[in-house]
């Protein structure tokens, strides 16, 4: 996968509030281009895989708790500078400490259930793309 690009997943508690529409409008709104998307649903193991790097913090079983309580929008997104700007539009992970305007502060509930995913590295981007979608899936 190209270096200028990132995948997010809208988390289950996104997708029960209903905010699936808004956030991808914001996405799109941001320059980003969806280059694959589908919703699904993250398996037990799915998630231990996914998380794989927090499985000795405290907050793993919560965190494989919500990630598999329900669906997701898995995604691919194109931009210059992907990784980094999309982390700039999500905010920090705690949504009381994200900035104004941002995914987290407008849709998130708490450090826990904090509504979007977004890769921290190229590498990881490239890692979690594949995770969820094969060739003919990417566009
Ligand atoms: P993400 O990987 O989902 O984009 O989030 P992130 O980089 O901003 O945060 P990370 O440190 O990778 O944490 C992964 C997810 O674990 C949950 N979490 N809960 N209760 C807590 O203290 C706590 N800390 C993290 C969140 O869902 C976080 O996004
Ligand atoms: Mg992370």
């Amino acid at each position: 996968m190209a270096t200028n690009r990132t995948f997010t997943m809208l988390k289950p508690d996104a997708v029960e509030k209903g905010h699936i529409g808004a956030i991808l409008e914001k996405i799109s709104a941001s320059g980003f281009r969806i280059v694959a998307m589908k919703l699904t649903q993250m398996t037990r193991t799915d998630a231990e895989t996914f998380y794989a790097i927090h499985k000795e913090r405290p907050f793993f079983g919560d965190l494989v708790e919500y990630m598999t309580r329900g669906p997701i929008v898995a995604a691919i997104l194109e931009k210059d500078n992907a990784v980094e700007d999309f982390r700039t539009l999500i905010g920090a992970t705690n949504p009381e400490e994200a900035a104004e305007g941002t995914i987290r502060k407008l849709y998130a509930a708490s450090i826990g259930e904090n509504a979007v995913h977004g890769s921290d590295s190229d590498d990881n981007a490239a890692i979690e793309g594949a995770f969820h979608f094969s060739g003919r899936d990417i566009f």
